[in-house]
This record gives structure tokens, sequence and C-alpha cells, in this order.
């Protein structure tokens, strides 16, 4: 099906309104998938992988993914249309994070509400740090951990930041302002 030209309006406008969109995706949306990233532009791709990658990279990573052990996440503009994808990977010893959002969905607070829910994912997993191939200037990025409470942190290069993840119900305190008992 030929989705790349479907109308996304209306979209949510709160981020609550995303959370409740949220679908899990499995092996059968793996074409949709591919689509989604194939349609990201080559900057965000780098933004998106830490690299630039091609076509072929993105199919064999989607691929690659081991969807009854991450978090595969993420909202539909139209039916096998993913707006904004999230992958969580819970591999056991770290916790990974890749997010997009399609450039027409932007703004509307689409990928904050994917960062949170992975957050809170994580840090109920027991995880206390979240990786992420992303870099350090991209600060839409960095917009979301802020205002989330957070911050990203690195080891000095550009890429491969990572959070430090409170435990799950200091996690749970920040998002709802209340301070600890
Ligand atoms: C990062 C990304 C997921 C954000 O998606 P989004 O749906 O536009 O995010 P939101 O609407 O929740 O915006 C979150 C914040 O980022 C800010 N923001 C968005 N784009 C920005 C930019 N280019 N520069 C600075 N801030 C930006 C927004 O203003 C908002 O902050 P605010 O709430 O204080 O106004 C999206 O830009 C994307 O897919 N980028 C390419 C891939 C990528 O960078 N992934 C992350 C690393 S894995």
């Amino acid at each position: 099906m030929d989705t790349s030209h479907a109308d996304l309006r209306p979209l949510p406008r709160r981020l609550l309104d995303w959370v409740a969109l949220f679908e899990r995706l499995d092996r059968a949306d793996r074409d949709a998938m591919v689509a989604h990233f194939a349609a990201l532009g080559e900057e965000d791709r780098r933004l998106r992988f830490g690299v630039a990658v091609d076509d072929s990279v993105i199919a064999r990573y989607v691929d690659g993914i081991d969807f009854e052990r991450d978090v595969v996440f993420g909202a539909r503009g139209a039916p096998g249309q993913w707006v904004g994808i999230g992958h969580l990977v819970l591999d056991g010893k770290a916790a990974e994070l890749g997010l997009s959002v399609l450039p027409q969905a932007r703004g509307h607070g689409l990928g904050a509400a994917i960062f949170r829910y992975a957050v809170v994912r994580a840090a109920r997993a027991g995880y206390g740090r979240l990786y992420m191939h992303c870099l350090t200037r991209n600060r839409a990025i960095m917009s979301i951990a802020r205002n989330a409470g957070m911050s990203i942190e690195s080891g000095g290069g550009e890429a491969d930041a990572y959070l430090i993840v409170p435990p799950y119900p200091e996690f749970a305190r920040m998002l709802t302002g209340e301070s600890a008992p």
C-alpha cells in the first residue's frame, strides 16, 4: 500500500493523546517500519542512528529486531503509516533507545511521549541507564529530556549519549511533581 502521501491531519495536540494512540509493533509491521525510516532524510537518519545509513542498512536493522524481547511501539497517522516509532532494547545488561518522528508530524509532542514512555519502561524494568546513539548537538532530543526533568550525559564525544534513569517510583514522582515522602 502506498501511504507516502497519506494526510496525517488532524494530529493530536496533547502528549496524553499520543500515548493513547501507542501500539506495539511486531514482525507483521516490518515493511511499514522500513518505510518509516526510509522517509527520514539524510540528517535525520544520522541523528536517529548515530551514523549515516542507506536503505539497505535500514532494512537489515529492522530485520534484526527482536520483537519479543524489545519494546517496539509507536503511533500511526494512517493505516500502515507509522508517524513515530520508539525502539527500546532491553537485553538484560543495558537499555538502549532509538526514536524518530516523521518531519510532517513533529512539534506535536509525539517525540516527548515516546521518550517518556520508554524511560518509564526502562525504569520499571530496573535499568539505571538508558543509552541512545544520539548526537549531543541534537537540540530536539536535549529539549525533550530536559522537559522530562532529565539530562543527557555524554563521554565528551558528540555521539552515544546516555541518561541516568531514576528508580521507577522517583520517576513517577518527577512526572507528578510530588516530592519524596
Ligand atoms: C527528535 C524527534 C524525535 C522529536 O520529535 P517531535 O515529535 O518533534 O518532538 P516534540 O514535538 O515532542 O518536541 C519536543 C521538544 O523539542 C523541541 N524541538 C523540536 N525540534 C527542535 C529543533 N530542531 N531545535 C530545538 N528544539 C526542537 C520542541 O520545541 C519541543 O520543545 P518544547 O516542548 O520545549 O517546545 C524528531 O525531531 C526526530 O525524529 N528527529 C530525527 C531522529 C532523532 O533525532 N532521534 C533522536 C535520537 S535517537
